[in-house]
């Protein structure tokens, strides 16, 4: 079995549990999107599945091998990468040696240079500025380093944590079309946890609705495009209100809460 299961994920901090029995499943190729309203349990479940966070009970299997008490380093190594929420670059390095960071699991096996060669084809700016600090990058940028450092360590399963957050609709549609690409040419497993319901459904193969530690409903973006309970993820709760917040729409915004744009 490759690819990543979660079967009846439970994890907390100290006395609150957050994760009330989360099932998933992301298969090689595929793209699984996670939406929720703020607080939910979205970043707890990343962090969960990639061995920062310790689940208090379930099995999260990698590729086919039991990793729920695995640490994050075995984790990593095994071929999980995790993109964490607000990037984390280390702003006083280089891009380069940013690089050599996300490669440093796999530094012996030989293929370094062709994986960074290959992650700078994937995001150019990056090779534009590879000797820049990364703290001197715009926002997207730092995304895309932040991108570009997990695939260093050639996972076959890649998490990613609101990529899109605080950056402006085109450099979204830039991160979204690099994730399809990944998905397409190199048969990654994607999970990615989205505020931005827009473009996860514009990607996803898969989308699953959170609220507070479950999931609520389940489908292709298609089967939920009208769903109420997407309409609750996106507002916080309510869904009173009616019509699709994911139809197509000619001048898109980004939703939500606590987004800023950013258009560097
Ligand atoms: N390190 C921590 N210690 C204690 N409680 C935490 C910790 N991290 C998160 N929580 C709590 O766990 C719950 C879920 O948080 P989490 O960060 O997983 O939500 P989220 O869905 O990612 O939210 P957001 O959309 O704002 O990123 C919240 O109630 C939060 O306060
Ligand atoms: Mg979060």
């Amino acid at each position: 079995m490759t690819g990543l299961q979660v079967e009846g994920l439970t994890a907390a901090y100290d006395r609150l549990q957050v994760l009330h029995g989360i099932d998933l499943e992301v298969a090689q190729g595929q793209i699984v999107a996670v939406i929720g309203a703020n607080g939910v349990g979205k970043t707890t479940l990343l962090r969960s599945v990639s061995g920062l966070l310790r689940p208090r009970s379930g099995r999260v299997q990698l590729n086919g091998e039991e990793i729920s008490s695995a640490s994050a380093e075995q984790i990593a190594r095994q071929g999980l990468a995790h993109v964490p929420e607000n990037r984390l670059v280390f702003p006083s390095l280089s891009v380069d040696d940013n690089l050599s960071l996300g490669g440093w699991t796999t530094r012996k096996d030989g293929h370094y240079e062709e994986r960074r060669t290959h992650a700078l084809a994937l995001f150019p700016r990056l090779a534009d500025r590879i000797n820049l600090s990364a703290g001197s990058l715009s926002g997207g940028e730092q995304q895309m380093l932040a991108m570009a450092r997990a695939l260093m360590a050639a996972p076959s399963v890649i998490v990613l944590d609101e990529p899109s957050l605080g950056l402006a609709p085109r450099l979204v549609g830039e991160i979204v079309g690099t994730l399809a690409r990944l998905r397409d040419e190199q048969q990654l497993a994607v999970l990615l946890v989205e505020q931005n319901i827009r473009a996860a459904f514009r990607v996803a193969d898969y989308v699953l609705v959170m609220d507070r530690g479950v999931v609520v409903a389940e489908g292709s973006p298609a089967e939920l495009a009208d769903d109420a309970r997407v309409r609750a993820a996106y507002l916080g709760g309510d869904s009173t209100s009616s019509g699709s917040i994911v139809a197509p729409d000619p001048s898109p915004t980004t939703p939500a809460t606590k987004n800023s744009q950013e258009s560097r």
